[in-house]
C-alpha cells in the first residue's frame, strides 16, 4: 500500500478498515504499529496489544549474533573476534552450569570446577576464567556442546555479564594454557567495546526492549504464541511507540519479530490458519543495511524473505509506506497487490510502476489527484487497475503525531 508523504492519502484509515475486515471474518492478523496510531483498537474484545518496553520485551536469546553485532558495534579486526570469543565462552559456561555432571565437578565456594582428563575448566560467577588455565579442557567442553554454541541464531547465555567475559578473553595462549598476566595491548583495544556493551546492557530502554536484566514485563514471543493459540482473538497490536529511533533498534526489533514469524511459517504453523502481518510506515523497517566505518555491512532482511517465500506458508505481508522508493526493489516486486493512494513524487510513482506489472502511464497520472481515501488497486490479480473509494472505518486510527525519541 503506497501513498504520498506530502499529503495524507488515507493509508492508515485503509489499514483500519482492513483490521475491521479481519475481525469480521474471524481471521488473524498482527499489526506492527510504529507510532501507537492503532491503539484505538485496544479496547476491542477481539484485539490484544503489547507495547514494547512498557508491556513486553523481545528476548535477546532470539536475536542472532548479527543482531548483537549491530547493537554492540565491535570494530573490525580486534574487537570482533574478542566479542565472538566472549559469547562462545559464555555459551560454554551456560552449557556446563546447565548440565552439572555427577562426576568431574566440584565447587569450592566461589568457583565451579569441571574436570576433563585431569585438567580443569573454571566457572566463576557465570564467567569462564581463562587466566592461567589450560586450553584443552575448555576445548573439550566446547566440543561437547559445539552444536549449541555454534547455533548463532540463538543466544543462550547470560548477556548481563558479557562485558566482564570480554575482559577475560584478553589473555594470550602460551603453549597449552592462557597466560597468567593480561595482554594489555589487547585489553586496551577492547576497552571501548567493553564500555559499549556495558552501556547498552544497562540502558533502561535497550534492557526493556530485549529483556537484558531479569525483565518484569512479559515475553513478546510468548504473547505472540498466546495470541495465535487463542481462538477468541483476531488482532495483536505490537506497539513500537516507546521504542527509540537510535542505534537502529527499531529495525533490529521489527526484523527479529519478522524472522520469528517467518521461521514459524516455515514449520507450517499458518498453513491451516493463515496470518496477516501488517507493517505501517514500512520504510522505517525495511531496506536497512547496517554499516559503519568499521563494521562490514549486515542486512536486516527478514521482510525481504517474508515477501519472497511466506505466501506459500500462509503468512501474508501487508506493507504500507509513503515512500515506496525506499522499499527494496526485490521486496516491492514480490507484492501481489498494490493499493496506491495519493502519490505525488515522481520517484515514488516510478518505484510502483517498475514493481507492478499492470501499472500503466495513464493510471499513474491519476495518482497525484486522488482524494483522501481514494486509491487505485493494481496487481497480478487485477488485469485492469481498479479505482476505489475506501469506506471510513468505524474505529479510526489516532491522529499520528510521531514522537521522535532520540537519545
Ligand atoms: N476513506 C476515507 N474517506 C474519507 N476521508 C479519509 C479516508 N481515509 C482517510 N481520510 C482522511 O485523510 C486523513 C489522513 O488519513 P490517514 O489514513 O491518516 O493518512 P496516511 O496514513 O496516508 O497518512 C484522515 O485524517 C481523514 O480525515
Ligand atoms: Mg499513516
Amino acid at each position: 500500500m503506497c501513498g504520498s508523504r506530502y499529503d495524507r492519502g488515507g493509508k492508515s484509515y485503509t489499514i483500519s478498515k482492513f483490521i475491521e475486515g479481519v475481525i469480521e471474518a474471524g481471521a488473524k492478523a498482527i499489526i506492527l504499529d510504529p507510532t501507537g496510531e492503532y491503539s484505538t483498537f485496544d479496547t476491542h474484545s477481539k484485539v490484544d496489544h503489547s507495547t514494547v518496553i512498557t508491556d513486553s520485551y523481545f528476548p535477546y536469546q532470539n536475536l542472532t549474533i548479527n543482531d548483537l553485532f549491530v547493537l554492540f558495534r565491535p570494530s573490525g579486526q580486534v574487537q570482533q573476534p574478542v566479542l565472538l570469543e566472549a559469547i562462545k565462552s559464555l555459551k560454554v559456561a551456560n552449557c556446563l552450569m546447565g548440565n552439572i555432571p555427577a562426576n568431574g565437578h566440584s565447587n569450592n565456594g566461589t568457583q565451579d570446577i569441571f574436570t576433563f582428563r585431569t585438567q580443569q575448566v573454571v566457572v566463576q560467577n557465570g564467567l569462564i576464567i581463562k587466566q592461567n588455565n589450560f586450553t584443552a579442557p575448555y576445548n573439550n567442553a566446547y566440543f561437547i556442546y559445539k552444536s549449541i554454541i555454534e547455533d548463532f541464531s540463538h543466544n543462550h547465555f547470560d548477556i548481563s555479564i558479557l562485558h566482564k567475559q570480554i575482559a577475560n578473553e584478553c589473555y594470550q595462549i602460551f603453549n597449552d594454557r592462557w597466560a597468567n598476566s593480561r595482554d594489555e595491548r589487547n585489553y586496551g583495544n577492547s576497552t571501548s567495546l567493553i564500555m559499549r556493551v556495558n552501556n547498552v546492557i544497562s540502558d533502561n530502554d535497550y534492557s526493556g526492549m530485549f529483556g537484558f536484566n531479569s525483565p518484569t514485563t512479559s515475553n513478546l514471543i510468548t504473547k505472540v504464541n498466546d495470541f495465535l493459540n487463542n481462538p477468541d482473538l483476531n488482532i495483536l497490536r505490537v506497539g513500537f511507540e516507546n521504542v527509540p529511533y537510535n542505534f537502529q533498534v527499531r529495525e533490529i526489533l521489527a526484523n527479529s519479530l519478522g524472522r520469528y514469524l517467518l521461521n514459524k511459517a516455515r514449520t507450517n504453523a499458518f498453513r491451516e490458519n493463515p496470518l496477516i502481518l501488517f507493517v505501517d510506515e514500512a520504510h522505517q523497517f525495511l531496506n536497512k543495511k547496517v554499516k559503519d566505518e568499521y563494521f562490514e555491512s549486515t542486512e536486516l532482511n527478514a521482510f525481504d524473505n517474508i515477501a519472497k517465500e511466506s505466501r506459500k506458508y500462509g503468512l501474508f505481508l501487508c506493507l504500507s509506506t509513503q515512500m515506496p522508493r525506499d522499499i527494496p526493489v526485490g521486496t516491492l516486486s514480490q507484492m501481489g497487490t498494490f493499493i496506491t493512494h495519493r502519490l505525488i513524487n515522481y520517484q515514488d510513482k516510478e518505484a510502483v510502476a517498475s514493481a507492478c506489472s499492470t501499472a500503466n502511464k495513464e493510471t499513474l497520472s491519476f495518482l497525484p489527484s486522488l482524494g483522501s481515501g481514494e486509491a487505485i488497486i493494481m496487481g497480478v490479480d487485477f488485469p485492469m487497475p481498479i479505482s476505489v473509494k475506501v469506506d471510513l472505518p468505524t474505529t479510526t486510527p489516532k491522529f499520528d503525531t510521531p514522537k521522535f525519541k532520540i537519545k
